[in-house]
């Protein structure tokens, strides 16, 4: 088991990594907890799957959403502050999410808003939770008009991460959530871009061993950059590698054809072409980068899905940009992204051309 501690404007937490760490949780989380009701909020897949045993172990309610990003809602979250309500909370109350992202992004927004602010514990149950979501004080829930575009930062008061929760994670999410695994290799970290080439066997049939490293390499990962730069004013950035033409991609074809994680591995493969074509990125990083986004089974194409005006309306609406320019994060190495650089629209146009027309 190991303890990663993340520093925060609110006062910091940290992220436990262990196996089995799942069935210690009610000892754990009570122990912090105080007299005041908790509630744990999981959906309808996570509540069985450890939700409800969690909440009997502390004397809480387990408030059920229907699973999938159309529960993240404004709707949601009024229904779960009303649960809460319903069962005591108090100002002293913890919230407890137990699922992937979008039940995390639900509870974030509840516990900042609710009575002004209550205690949050995440228990990440997908791998994409476990390494990216649940670290880091970003929630946020959809409107019509666009995904996460009401939220707030708020940081939990603990983390707990076992990654034996993975084990019946279908593979199609598992595999979306090694897309972001594989972002950090590419972006942050060579060495563990090695392991995940060297040892993808393990990886893929979810080796606990294996697994388990992997997961604690990412969490140190984003609770390293996190730590740097809370409100994304500069190196967070990078945690977007692939992300803009992933996001665009994901929002041309209604969020159905790609699962997020094929929607950034194409990004990543965009984004790795831009960095070829200004002259940054060495040639060979996207060969290697292509190799194991191969080995892997992840799209670095996606042949027709949209249209290269399509693709980039939608980059020039990104979250980020500014002005209508999209400041991109780049390769210089393998295992070295950098935020913040400026690209000729015709460069953007052709690697989004590429990607769109290649066949892979
Ligand atoms: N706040 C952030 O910083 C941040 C970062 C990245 C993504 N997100 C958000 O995360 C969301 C996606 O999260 P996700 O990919 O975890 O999806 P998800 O929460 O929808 O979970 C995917 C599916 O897996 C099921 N599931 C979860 N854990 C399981 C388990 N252990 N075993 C079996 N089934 C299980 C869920 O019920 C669901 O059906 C998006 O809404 C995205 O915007 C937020
Ligand atoms: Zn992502």
């Amino acid at each position: 088991m190991i303890e990663i501690s993340v520093s925060s404007a609110a006062g910091g937490y940290s992220v436990t990594v262990g196996r089995g760490i799942a069935a210690e949780l009610a000892a754990r989380i009570s122990a912090d907890a105080g007299a005041s009701p908790a509630v744990v909020i999981a959906d309808a897949n996570t509540g069985p799957l450890l939700g409800r045993r969690l909440a009997e172990g502390l004397g809480a309610i387990c408030f059920e959403i229907p699973p999938g990003e159309s529960s993240k809602t404004l709707a949601w979250v009024e229904r779960a502050a009303s649960a809460a309500v319903g069962a005591g909370v108090d100002r002293g109350s913890t919230l407890v999410a137990v699922g992937g992202g979008v039940v995390g992004d639900l509870a974030g927004v509840v516990a900042a808003t609710l009575l002004r602010g209550i205690r949050l514990v995440h228990v990440p149950t997908t791998l994409l939770a476990q390494v990216d979501s649940a670290i880091g004080g970003k929630a946020a829930v959809d409107l019509p008009e666009g995904k996460n575009l009401v939220g707030a930062f708020k940081s939990p008061v603990a983390v707990y991460v076992d990654p034996e929760l993975l084990i019946g994670l279908p593979e199609r999410e598992f595999k979306s959530g090694l897309a972001e695994v594989i972002k950090y290799g590419v972006a942050l970290d060579e060495e563990l871009f090695t392991r995940l080439r060297d040892r993808r066997a393990e990886v893929e049939r979810r080796d606990l061993e294996t697994l388990t490293a992997v997961v604690e390499r990412c969490c140190a990962i984003k609770a390293r950059v996190v730590s740097a730069d809370e409100e994304e004013r500069g190196e967070r950035a990078v945690l977007n590698y692939g992300h803009t033409v992933g996001h665009a991609l994901e929002a041309a074809t209604g969020y159905t054809r790609f699962s997020h994680g094929e929607a950034i591995s194409v990004g990543m493969a965009a984004a790795c072409a831009i960095g070829v074509n200004v002259g940054l990125t060495p040639a060979g990083v996207e060969e290697q980068q292509r190799e194991l986004l191969d080995s892997y089974g992840l799209p670095f194409a996606a042949v027709g899905a949209a249209t290269t005006e399509q693709v980039l309306a939608l980059v020039a609406r990104d979250k980020k940009a500014r002005g209508g320019e999209v400041p991109w994060v780049l390769l210089e190495a393998l295992g070295r992204a950098t935020p913040g650089h400026r690209v000729p629209p015709d460069v953007v146009a052709q690697a989004v051309d590429r990607v769109l027309a290649e066949v892979g």
